[in-house]
C-alpha cells in the first residue's frame, strides 16, 4: 500500500489497512498551531497539546467550544447546536474533525447565539 506524504497507517494486516491525515490547525486570533489527524476531534488534540480551548458538554450541545473557520473545512455530523448553514461556517471542535489545513478564530458564536 502507498501512502501520501502526510498519511500514516494506523492498522496494516493482510486485508485491512486504516490511513489516517494529520492536518495542521491554525488558531489565528492567538497564533498557536497544532497537527489533528482526519480521524481525532480539534478538542482533543487541543488537550493533547495544551492548547487553551473552551469546552463543557463535549457530545456538540452547548456551545463553549464554538470556533469560527475562516478556512477550511470539517466534518461534524454531531453537531447539534449547530444549524446546516452554521455547520459552514464554525465548527463545534469537540466533535469536529479537519477535512483540510484549518483556520480558525476562537470563541466566535454564530449570530443566532445572544451572548450577555
Ligand atoms: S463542548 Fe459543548 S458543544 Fe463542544
Amino acid at each position: 500500500m502507498f501512502l501520501k506524504e502526510n498519511e500514516k497507517s494506523l492498522i496494516g494486516r493482510k486485508n485491512l489497512t486504516i490511513t489516517m491525515v494529520e492536518y495542521k490547525v491554525e488558531y489565528e486570533d492567538v497564533g498557536e498551531s497544532l497537527e489533528v489527524s482526519d480521524k481525532q476531534t480539534i478538542l482533543r488534540g487541543c488537550l493533547r497539546d495544551g492548547i487553551a480551548q473552551e469546552y463543557s458538554c463535549r457530545v456538540g450541545m452547548c456551545l463553549a467550544c464554538c470556533a469560527e473557520i475562516i478556512q477550511g473545512s470539517v466534518v461534524q455530523p454531531a453537531a447539534h447546536a449547530l444549524t446546516e448553514e452554521e455547520r459552514e461556517k464554525y465548527a463545534l471542535t469537540c466533535m469536529a474533525r479537519p477535512q483540510s489545513e484549518l483556520v480558525l478564530r476562537r470563541g466566535v458564536y454564530p449570530p443566532s447565539v445572544e451572548l450577555d
